[in-house]
């Protein structure tokens, strides 16, 4: 396929939307999947920090979290670039996004994005056993979070209508598969490797002691000055307008806010404005079965 064509040609008025192409039996959108042989090959060094989550787990956030704490809390050094290139995605193309060439020049220590199902992580992480920080949210918010993503990311997949979207979602067969099998994949391998595994609701509710928390695993001070000033520099308004966090660097051909702000609501329960009765209890019914058999549990409300 010519990329070109996909991502990289931003002057041309529109960019065509990616298909899906299951790697080893998980959706992943068709650039990452042509890549593959190399993703699954990078190489990661013992000291870099892994950032994963499911797409809109609130991935942005924990992000300029990290950030901030490995800057002692200022500001001015996180604004030093977009947060996409501060960290790279490691399985995202060019331009937009740091590309692996980039990862692999950047000096140690690294902080790597990735939103990969535990199975698919490349093995060198394993290896080296770098730290991992995951962080999960409600599937119910997930899924409109995505949604909105889909419309407003022109290069995502086409989602359709909200309906065919949750149907699409509820069946894995959106990029990066399956959210069952990614929060409980994950939350399985923290048993056996140095992760930390937080929850976007937890986050929400009491950003202080999650703020910590990263600290902690991070092996770094965070006197009360700089945990404040962290926690009023990432709260949802202050990302929204932080050009640096809010994804608004790039083409508007790519992320269109004019259709949905990538810094769209930012809360806890916003499923409820979407989810039809039916569509509740189906997915009420789909938790049950994927996740009833794991100690794993989330609130869909605070
Ligand atoms: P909504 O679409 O529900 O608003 P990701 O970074 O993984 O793509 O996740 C994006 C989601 O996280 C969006 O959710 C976005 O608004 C939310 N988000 C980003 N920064 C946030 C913050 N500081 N506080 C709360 N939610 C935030």
């Amino acid at each position: 396929m010519d990329l070109k064509s996909k991502r990289e040609d931003l002057d041309s008025e529109s960019i065509e939307r990616l298909t899906l192409v299951e790697v080893e039996g998980v959706a992943l959108t068709s650039d990452t999947a042509e890549k593959w042989g190399r993703i699954w090959g990078f190489q990661a060094r013992p000291d870099d920090l892994l950032i994963c989550t499911y797409p809109k787990a609130g991935t942005t956030w924990l992000q300029e979290i990290v950030d901030m704490i490995q800057h002692g809390g200022d500001p001015e050094k996180c604004a030093r670039a977009p947060i996409h290139q501060r960290m790279p995605f490691i399985e995202i193309c060019p331009p937009m996004f740091a590309r692996l060439e980039e990862a692999d020049a950047m000096p140690s220590p690294r902080t790597l994005k990735t939103h990969l199902p535990v199975q698919l992580l490349p093995p060198s992480f394993w290896e080296q056993n770098c730290k991992i920080i995951y962080m999960a949210r409600n599937v119910k918010d997930n899924a409109v979070s995505y949604f909105h993503f889909h419309r407003m990311d022109q290069g995502m997949p086409e989602p359709g209508n909200w309906d065919q979207f949750l149907a699409k979602f509820m069946a894995g067969k959106v990029a990066w598969g399956s959210w069952f099998d990614h929060v409980r994949g994950w939350w399985e391998a923290k048993d056996r490797h140095p992760i930390l595994y937080l929850f976007y609701e937890d986050l929400k509710e009491d950003p202080a002691q999650e703020i910590q928390k990263v600290a902690q695993f991070l092996e770094l001070e965070l006197p009360e000055s700089v945990l404040n000033r962290i926690i009023q520099h990432t709260d949802f308004e202050s990302m929204k307008a932080n050009p640096m966090a809010n994804y608004t660097s790039l083409s508007p051909l790519v992320m269109n806010h004019a259709i949905s702000p990538f810094m769209r609501k930012g809360t806890v329960g916003d499923w409820k404005e979407h989810f039809t009765v039916a569509q509740n209890e189906q997915l009420d019914d789909v938790i049950a079965r994927e996740l009833g058999g794991s100690s794993l549990t989330f609130r869909t409300q605070l």
